[in-house]
């Protein structure tokens, strides 16, 4: 269920930073979570906690963070904040990349330096002073690379801080390993008196004492502050600390010195504190993340043979009843609709499944569109524009690319078939090319209905093979094949009855395991010139082993 964003709620989200512990050419919140760049995580969630008062912090590659943010809202307009509705009201058919683009209503402060999380906020201050909706009585503050943080715990800590009628609320968790994280450090821990235990300052792990390094209460990064407050307090921060940057968590302190109400909450699993520094972390908030997903779509009806080695993004979706088997990845916006099979070891990006669809082991689809009851694999291509009709097959070894396998058609064996369109009931043969590029351009292969391509077969592009037309094995086509036609282009066969025979009983000729033959000259088997002709053409018999040909002789006489 969706709830709606929270009344006179600003949004900060912070995605400026390099992300230095990285060691990456890439921004930090532009490294994939789940299929998704991590930045979209807070982006999100920020939306829904505060609808069009969300102002997004950029500054390293903030062009790309800023892309980012707009490319996801345009493939996934939050239509009444359900995601992904529109596709699912229109069905499997309607492929959701082609909606047209609005620009998303979230807002970009930037920050040019990245001076540290206070100075990150300060930027947003001149953005809401400007923003339709004026600056917002309370703001939430995230980080942009904290992706496994839910709503509803961001939520209660919203009201945590209404009912508390604190200054700053902060989201707090308790790490096994909270090494580079934040401290919390409280008064008198354990003390009698009602203000004891209270939240009094944050401290960084590199200016933490090493009895504060001690604790394990870490700051997440996820904040609640009044809205005067907020924006008079950031001027007074200064960069006296190890790092030289304006800390954000320094308005922990300025509040309590202050005497004003800070509030904590800590998260209820822990993991969902879990931050993104390093690849390490990395790949411990994704591994979370899988198994989540995993989770979610074994509640919704969809059996995961193996969910450890399933791969599941954040933006797929799966039909009830569809099995995936061991080491299957589902990646980008793939949608898959309800009892569908897919084997192991195949990866399926950004491609769209109808009903029962069967994959065999081992294929890669990426942007394809199979339709209901197909049968694909093992070890298919399908590559950006393929699209399989309904209860077409695509067999083993087949590459598909731009191209339409019309419903009930078959392929069954590898081919190449790019570039083309292949109409109903068509049998494509074993070994069948489209040859559709020149060394310059592309060009298109029509295959009308009903066609049958025998095996090993090119096509030579631009070409139309009409309805109903046979196409002989081996051929290699350049021009057109008129309906109902038979096409044969190919060298005619010449057999050469004995030669072989003869090769054999050549001197020398046999080698150890009886087959392989050594020394041969050219010519040395030719047989005599007219019987070069082939039988159909109605040449004379050419000449067999003595034995026989003296029996043929005796015959034929005779
Ligand atoms: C921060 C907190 C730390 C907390 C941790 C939780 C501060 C000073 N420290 O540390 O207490 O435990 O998060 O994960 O806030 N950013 C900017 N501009 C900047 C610097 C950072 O936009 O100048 C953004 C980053 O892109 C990132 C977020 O702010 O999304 C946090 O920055 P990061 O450098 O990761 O902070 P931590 O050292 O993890
Ligand atoms: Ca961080």
């Amino acid at each position: 269920m969706t709830k709606s964003p929270v009344k006179g709620l600003g949004a900060i989200v912070m995605a400026a930073g390099p992300g230095k512990r990285m060691r990456s050419k890439l921004a930090k919140v532009l490294h994939r979570v789940a299929g998704r760049p991590m930045v979209l995580y807070a982006v999100e969630l920020a939306e829904r906690l505060a609808g069009e008062g969300v102002v997004v912090v950029v500054g390293y590659q903030g062009k790309q963070v800023k892309a980012a943010i707009e490319a996801d809202y345009a493939a996934n307009p939050r239509l009444g904040g359900d995601r992904g509705s529109a596709h699912r009201e229109k069905g499997l058919t309607a492929h959701v990349t082609n909606r047209a683009s609005q620009p998303p209503p979230i807002l970009i402060a930037e920050q040019p330096e990245q001076l540290g999380t206070g100075h990150a906020a300060m930027q947003a201050r001149a953005v809401f002073a400007r923003a339709r909706s004026g600056p917002a009585a309370t703001y939430v503050i995230l980080n942009g690379d904290t992706p496994l943080l839910t709503e509803a715990t961001v939520r209660d800590l919203i009201r945590l801080h209404e009912t508390e009628k604190a200054a700053v609320t902060l989201l707090t968790a308790n790490l096994r390993d909270p090494a580079g994280y934040g401290r919390v450090v409280r008064s008198r821990p354990g003390g009698k008196d009602e203000r004891d235990g209270q939240v009094i300052r944050i401290v960084e792990d590199p200016d933490a004492t090493a009895a504060e390094a001690e604790l394990h209460e870490v700051n997440v990064g996820t904040y609640v502050v009044d809205g005067p407050f907020l924006f008079e307090v950031l001027d007074k921060l200064r960069p006296q600390n190890a790092q030289k940057e304006y800390y954000l968590t320094d308005i922990v302190a300025l509040a309590v010195e202050r005497g004003l109400r800070v509030s904590a909450m800590a998260t209820r699993e822990a993991d969902e504190g879990l931050g993104i520094n390093t690849r390490r972390q990395l790949a411990e908030v994704e591994r979370v993340l899988r198994r989540q997903i995993c989770a979610r779509w074994m509640e919704n009806g969809v059996t995961l043979r193996d969910p450890a080695t399933t791969s599941i993004d954040a933006d797929v979706e799966i039909g009830q009843d569809t099995v995936l088997y061991p080491h299957v990845a589902l990646e980008g916006r793939t949608k898959i609709g309800e009892d569908c099979l897919v084997r192991s070891h195949t990866r399926i990006a950004d491609s769209l499944l109808g009903h029962r669809v069967v994959v065999q082991d081992s294929c890669v689809i990426r942007e394809a569109r199979l339709e209901d009851d197909t049968m694909v694999g093992p070890f298919a291509h399908l590559r950006p524009g393929a699209v399989i009709r309904r209860t077409a097959k695509v067999g083993n070894f087949v590459e598909m690319k731009k191209a339409e396998l019309g419903e009930g058609s078959k392929a069954n064996h590898l081919s190449y078939l790019g570039d083309a369109r292949i109409g109903k009931g068509v049998n494509i043969g074993a070994g069948t090319i489209t040859c559709n590029y020149d060394g310059t351009r592309k060009h298109e292969t029509v295959i009308e209905d009903e066609v049958f391509v025998g095996s090993d077969t090119q096509l030579i592009a631009p070409i139309t093979v009409g309805r109903g037309a046979v196409i002989a094995a081996g051929s290699t086509l350049t021009d057109d094949v008129p309906a109902d036609a038979l096409a044969i282009a190919r060298a005619e066969q010449v057999n050469r009855p004995g030669w072989a025979a003869r090769r054999r009983a050549l001197p020398g000729a046999e080698g150890r395991d009886g087959l392989r033959v050594t020394g041969l000259r050219a010519g040395a088997l030719r047989p005599a010139k007219a019987r070069h002709v082939s039988q159909k053409a109605g040449a004379p018999m050419p000449k067999p082993r003595k034995a026989a040909v003296a029996k043929k002789r005796a015959g034929r006489e005779g």
